[in-house]
């Protein structure tokens, strides 16, 4: 059975002032109908012979995650909470866990769930033609065309075919610097990770256990008391808190043999700040991105996002970002949009 592993641990702080601690970009409405999760979600109940979701995200969350599921008339969700976030390769072995439990051929779908995926019927044609590579034990990754040297992402080099859609990873390099990722895009060979993957749970269980055996045994021990009531998979603080920390990039895809990719061509971004947003937006004829009570007069490239009624009016301003909420607003240009999060630790300094 193939069972989605949604992944809703993620902070968010490049949103800020609408992603808060308390409630991050991927519990939010930011584009399209529903939040981000529920979209997530409701993408996975169009994929044929499919389980109910696994969701892995912060005890913090608990509610939010309930509740969304709930107001998206999802039945029969496993969530597991985690008291600290030890990152993703600790989420997904739990995850893992929690279905080789119940079949020990389970397939996982693993899906973060922050990304706007522009169409469905394209990411469902891509997670059926993974699905062979998947069932004979390769740990499949779905590859985006590249459109820029970003250093956020993973890059991937395809090999050879090894069926109709799949294709062998050759090397896998977690967030090249700027220089390298440059001569990947140059050199065209190259794909970005789209940071969704799929794969038997034993496998990925099979090569922790080959490259970070500290993280398979802690998670174990960890598992292994976890106390489910109805509504949710509870962990043991200070263990969980022991498990080391790593991303399944590092931990795994790095240093794999058994690496497959399928590209994919639909629209596909990871909402990590205000001008991926932007990017990824509709925008008017002079590149502005608006919501809410807005007016821009000579104003081109633009996010601009209204909070209720207050107005908010640019004039004579390129490529700037002015998001306004009841308790803060930010004021950015498009081009320092990653730094934003430099706003939030500034915040916790200050206490
Ligand atoms: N449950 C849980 N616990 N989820 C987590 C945790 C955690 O500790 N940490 C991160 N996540 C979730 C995030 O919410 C997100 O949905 C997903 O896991 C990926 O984590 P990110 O922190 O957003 O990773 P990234 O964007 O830096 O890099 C990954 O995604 C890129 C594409 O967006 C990598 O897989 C890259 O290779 C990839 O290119
Ligand atoms: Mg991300």
């Amino acid at each position: 059975m193939l069972i989605p592993l949604i992944l809703s641990g993620g902070s968010g702080t490049r949103l800020w002032p609408i992603s808060r601690k308390n409630l991050p970009k991927q519990f939010l409405p930011l584009s399209g109908e529903g939040t981000l999760f529920q979209q997530t979600v409701a993408r996975t109940e169009r994929l044929p012979d499919v389980g109910a979701p696994i969701v892995v995200a912060s005890d913090d969350h608990r509610f939010l995650v309930a509740d969304q599921l709930l107001e998206s008339l999802v039945d029969g969700a496993t969530i597991i909470l985690e008291p600290v976030a030890r990152n993703t390769a600790p989420a997904i072995a739990l995850g893992a866990l929690h279905a080789v439990a119940n079949d020990p051929d389970a397939i996982l779908l693993v899906l973060p769930a922050d990304h706007l995926i522009g169409d469905t019927e394209s990411f469902v044609s891509a997670v059926e033609q993974a699905l062979s590579s998947a069932k004979d034990g390769w740990l499949v990754t779905f590859g985006i065309r590249p459109s820029r040297p970003e250093t956020g992402f993973g890059y991937i080099r395809r090999a050879e075919a090894i069926n109709d859609s799949a294709f062998r990873v050759e090397r896998f390099v977690e967030k090249p610097n700027q220089e390298t990722a440059q001569s990947y895009v140059a050199d065209g060979g190259y794909d970005w990770n789209s940071g969704m993957f799929m794969f038997k749970a034993a496998r990925y269980l099979e090569e922790l256990a080959l490259h970070a055996p500290a993280m398979l045994a802690s998670v174990k021990e960890v598992f292994a008391t976890a106390k489910g009531d109805l509504d949710f998979v509870r962990l043991d603080a200070e263990a969980f808190g022991k498990v080391p920390d790593d991303s399944i990039d590092y931990a795994v895809m790095e240093k794999t043999k058994r690496a497959a990719v399928v590209p994919v061509s639909c629209e596909w971004s990871d909402i990590g700040s205000w001008s991926a947003l932007w990017l990824a937006g509709s925008k008017d004829v002079n590149g502005n991105l608006s919501e809410g009570d807005t007016i821009a007069i000579n104003t081109h490239n633009a996010l601009v996002r209204s909070h209720d009624r207050h107005l908010v009016a640019t004039v004579g301003l390129d490529d700037v970002i002015v998001v306004t909420t009841p308790d803060a607003t930010l004021v950015a240009h498009r081009d320092a949009a990653q730094d934003v999060k430099r706003v939030v630790d500034e915040l916790k300094a200050r206490g």
